[in-house]
């Protein structure tokens, strides 16, 4: 299964009863695993968390910290854009070049990178005088 499918299939078990909105994430790490997630959401709203916070969390405890591809997909009329949050959080385990596809479940894909997504990242260099 191609890892936008895996997205895909992640997405059917998101909890979104406040959004309606189901987000699907499939992140292949370097060894080739394929780690995915998908939005969970919350009564107490600022609680939820979104789908691809949720692959990197179960990359990260397998035992993994590197990403080689990323793909998200959601019902929606372009290919849904990562929130901010989430573009920081895939750059602190993905070089700027790493591919990222971004799909709508009616099949229309669009093809980035970490490093597009998030240009100016905040990163480690920035406290190298602490
Ligand atoms: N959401 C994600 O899971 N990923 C994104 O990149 C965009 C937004 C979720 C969060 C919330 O559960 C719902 O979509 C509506 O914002």
């Amino acid at each position: 299964m191609s890892l936008m499918d895996q997205a895909r299939a992640v997405r059917l078990n998101a909890h979104a009863p406040y959004s309606k909105f189901k987000v699907g994430a499939a992140v292949r790490a370097a060894k080739g695993t394929v780690y995915v997630g998908c939005n969970v959401e919350n009564v107490a709203y600022p609680e939820g968390t979104c789908a691809e916070a949720g692959a990197i969390a179960a990359m990260v405890a397998a035992g993994e910290t590197e990403i080689a591809e990323v793909a998200v997909i959601a019902d929606c009329p372009t290919p849904v854009p990562p929130c901010g949050g989430c573009r920081q959080k895939l750059a602190e385990f993905a070089g700027a070049d790493v591919k990222v596809t971004l799909g709508t479940t009616d099949g229309t894909m669009f093809e980035t990178t970490v490093g597009d997504l998030l240009p100016g990242r905040f990163d480690a260099d920035h406290m190298s005088k602490v």
